[in-house]
């Protein structure tokens, strides 16, 4: 009997029950709807419809590869962020949807200063995909973004990111050590930096452990690592009525906002994630007279 979707469709979400993974069935819906470039609502209605032999082989290799505890959009090599297809590469971490929540929180700013200036300039430190600076140029037409990153690998990735969203114009790649090769000032400074504590980085669930590069994950041995070097050259490289936008691992609160208020700025607003964990971190210079905002 002839293949259908819907028989490659059981047959997947039964392998990976099988190999253990609890979210079984909908990784073989999103597996086989991003191998087959059909929506979710398609393979739906069309799941009667018979299926290449080809088709069929891409897809058991795909499977094999998510019950080996590869995440689906590894497999896939891309993933959407903000609306926008980002592809992934080796040394890119996947972007997650909590992120979303950094980019949410700062576009509102993005808008302020476009209002009063007629343009933004962003700089994305750590910018992996490019996936908070190209949210934010996407959201907002007047925005400028420079993506930096110590990954080669991930700075041609976002540049090719942003050729693909139409953002290239707007976008400029720089590899740099946090702000080490950055020169002149910016309205807003923003980072998803690493901030798992090295020690915690073993007992991770081998989708992160294993595909996300450690790079993008490492804080060092208190997970602050990456907010200490940022906090110390922020103030010159921020615009007078600046902001800085973190995101932040969830009982990093009170340390990283320690960490900047040390160097003369001020918490001016925060955010949870979807889960309802601290999430993100929004500062501006703590201005001691004349401070009228
Ligand atoms: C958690 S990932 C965030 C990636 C992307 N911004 C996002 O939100 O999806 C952290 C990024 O910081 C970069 N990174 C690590 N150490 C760095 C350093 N010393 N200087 C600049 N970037 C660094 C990594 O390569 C990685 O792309």
């Amino acid at each position: 009997m002839a293949e259908t979707l819907d028989s490659i469709l059981a047959e997947s979400r039964d392998r990976l029950r099988a190999a253990g993974i609890e979210s079984a069935a909908l990784d073989a819906r999103h597996l086989i709807s991003g191998l087959l470039g059909l929506s979710l609502a398609v393979l739906m209605v069309r799941g009667g419809e018979p299926i290449s032999a080809t088709n069929a082989q891409r897809i058991r290799a795909a499977v094999a590869r998510r019950a080996a505890r590869e995440p689906v959009y590894r497999i896939l090599g891309e993933r959407e962020f903000f609306g926008l297809r980002l592809k992934l590469s080796k040394e890119t971490l996947e972007p997650r949807p909590d992120t979303e929540t950094l980019v949410d929180c700062l576009i509102p700013h993005v808008r302020r200063v476009v209002a009063r200036k007629g343009s933004c300039r962003i700089i994305d430190l750590g910018t992996g995909t490019g996936a908070i600076c190209l949210a934010l140029l996407d959201a907002v037409l007047e925005a400028r973004g420079l993506g930096t990153d110590i990954s080669e690998d991930a700075l041609a990735t976002a540049l090719e990111n942003a050729q693909r969203n139409g953002l290239a114009e707007r976008f400029e790649a720089l590899r740099s050590n946090w702000f080490e090769a950055v020169e002149g000032r910016f309205d807003v400074i923003v980072s998803n930096p690493p901030y798992i504590r090295s020690k915690v980085l073993e007992e991770l669930e081998p989708e992160v452990r294993l595909h996300d590069p450690a790079a993008a994950l490492d804080g060092g041995d208190d997970g602050l690592d990456a907010y200490r070097a940022i906090a110390l050259h922020a103030d010159r490289h921020l615009e007078t009525d600046g902001v800085i936008g973190l995101e932040i691992g969830f009982d990093q609160k009170q340390a990283v906002t320690a960490l900047f208020e040390a160097q003369g700025f001020r918490l001016r607003g925060s955010a949870k994630d979807l889960g309802g964990n601290d999430r993100v971190l929004v500062f501006k210079r703590d201005v001691e007279c004349g401070d009228d905002r």
